[in-house]
């Protein structure tokens, strides 16, 4: 296994004024000092927006692209690369407090020269994995765009594409997926490797340097898709353009200990990409016509709540749909070739 040369815990601070200092953070991340508007009453606000004609506002759009290349310049440090991750630079894991470690010339040399996108990328789909698309109709939408963002590994079986469709370029992988689905991919590699093959061509982005054990079975993922000469490549997150990411939703109001994938995956299309559309991005347990959805569009398993909170991410994204930044697809998708067909 490849190590990561130093893995050294940071002793600046006296460990009793460290200690106090994570103890009141701590506390203000789990009890901050504001509250939400209801889930109804987010319902309410968005339902009242409906069926007002959505418009791209292009002056909004680029005046966001550039707020992001200021704080978080996706087209350059959205993954870790040869050019942004020299051989011997010290980084922080991003998800840690006390951990960094320095690219050693193994890790270094699985990297790609540059962010390997013909930039700027032009109509981009995120798609979130939210119980809305359940039925959407969205599939053919989505497809349409030129690059195709997914979270998290979702499955793309043909019973999904109608709602979902079936291209990807892009899908996140989380190494606690590796863990929970794939042990570690210490046994058995072929059920990974057959599972990710409906993700086609697609780079699979893993935060490899958030958590300090998400970074082996990062690393297992790459060797294991190289062994199998399969058609996916690995890239890893940048964990400086995580905590960048992280920080500019924070200066906007998000309190969440941590953003979610989506959120990033959002924020990075937004930099990248000159259109954006995202789907499936509604964490509510209603659909603007009042039917309980699952929380997912393939399952309805809760998430460990606390974590993120999506409400507050949700209100940002529609605040963005609303100026005209990106486009939120709530409803189902019109067909109009079905429509003109009849
Ligand atoms: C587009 O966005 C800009 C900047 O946010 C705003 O000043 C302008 O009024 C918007 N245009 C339209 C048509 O909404
Ligand atoms: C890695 O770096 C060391 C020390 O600089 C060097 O001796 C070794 O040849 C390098 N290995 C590779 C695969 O480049
Ligand atoms: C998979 O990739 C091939 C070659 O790039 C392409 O022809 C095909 O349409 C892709 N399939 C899907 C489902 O995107
Ligand atoms: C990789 O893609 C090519 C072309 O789309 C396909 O023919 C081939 O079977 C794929 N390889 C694997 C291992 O899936």
């Amino acid at each position: 296994m490849v190590g990561l040369a130093c893995k050294c815990p940071r002793t600046r601070l006296p460990v009793g004024a460290s200690a106090l200092g994570a103890f009141v953070l701590c506390w203000l991340y789990v009890f901050p000092a504001y509250r939400l508007p209801a889930e109804k009453d987010i319902v309410q606000g968005v339902l009242l927006q409906q069926g007002k004609a959505w418009r791209r506002n292009r002056t909004a759009g680029t005046a966001f692209r550039k707020l992001l290349e200021d704080c978080c310049d996706p087209g350059h440090l959205f993954a870790m690369t040869k050019q942004n991750s020299p051989m011997g630079k010290n980084l922080w894991f991003d998800g840690e407090f006390l951990y960094s470690f320095t690219i050693d010339n193994a890790t270094y040399s699985l990297f790609p020269q540059a962010t390997p996108f013909q930039l700027p990328l032009k109509k981009c789909s995120v798609v979130g994995n939210g119980g809305i698309l359940k039925k959407s109709g969205c599939g053919r939408q989505i497809d349409q765009a030129d690059f195709v963002m997914r979270c998290n590994l979702p499955p793309l079986s043909s019973e999904f594409s109608k709602d979902v469709g079936s291209k990807t370029q892009l899908v996140t992988a989380n190494p606690s997926i590796i863990r929970k689905r794939f042990q570690n991919l210490l046994w058995s590699r072929k059920a990974f490797v057959n599972s990710v093959k409906v993700y086609n061509h697609s780079y699979i982005y893993m935060p490899a340097f958030s958590m300090k054990t998400g970074t082996e079975p990062s690393l297992r993922v790459y060797y294991t898709l190289e062994d199998f000469g399969a058609n996916q490549t690995v890239l890893f997150a940048n964990p400086n353009f995580l905590r960048d990411i992280g920080k500019f939703w924070k200066s906007k109001g998000i309190h969440a200990k941590r953003l979610s994938t989506g959120l990033f995956l959002v924020s990075a299309a937004l930099g990248l990409c000159e259109e954006v559309t995202i789907y499936g991005f509604w964490p509510f347990s209603v659909d603007l016509h009042g039917r309980f959805i699952s929380h997912h569009y393939y399952d309805n398993v809760l998430p460990d709540s606390g974590f993120h909170a999506m409400p507050e991410e949700f209100l940002q994204l529609w605040f963005l749909h609303k100026s005209g930044v990106l486009r939120m697809q709530l409803e189902q998708c019109a067909e109009p070739s079905l429509q003109s067909a009849v």
